[in-house]
């Protein structure tokens, strides 16, 4: 399923990059570039990326980015 249809990121997208070892929604975000264009998707987005690091790294929460590491969706949101 087409998450992010700007950039054309699909949910096995973001599940591969928390597979290939992204920890954080930030990371995810970054390699995928979703919810970088429109930010139309940005909540559906942060919640598949969400479930897609805790899915792959057995965790209930994903690990939060670290300080001073600009959210993509707060700088989409300033700019
Ligand atoms: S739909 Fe994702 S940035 Fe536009």
């Amino acid at each position: 399923m087409i998450v992010c249809h700007c950039l054309v990121v699909r949910d096995t997208d973001l599940r591969a990059c928390a597979l290939a070892g992204a920890r954080t929604v930030g990371e995810v975000l970054r390699a995928t570039g979703a919810g970088s264009a429109c930010g139309g998707c940005s909540v559906a987005v942060r919640q598949h990326v969400k479930a897609a690091l805790c899915q792959a790294h057995g965790t209930h929460q994903p690990l939060e980015d670290a300080a001073g590491v600009p959210d993509p969706e707060v700088v989409h949101a300033a700019g």
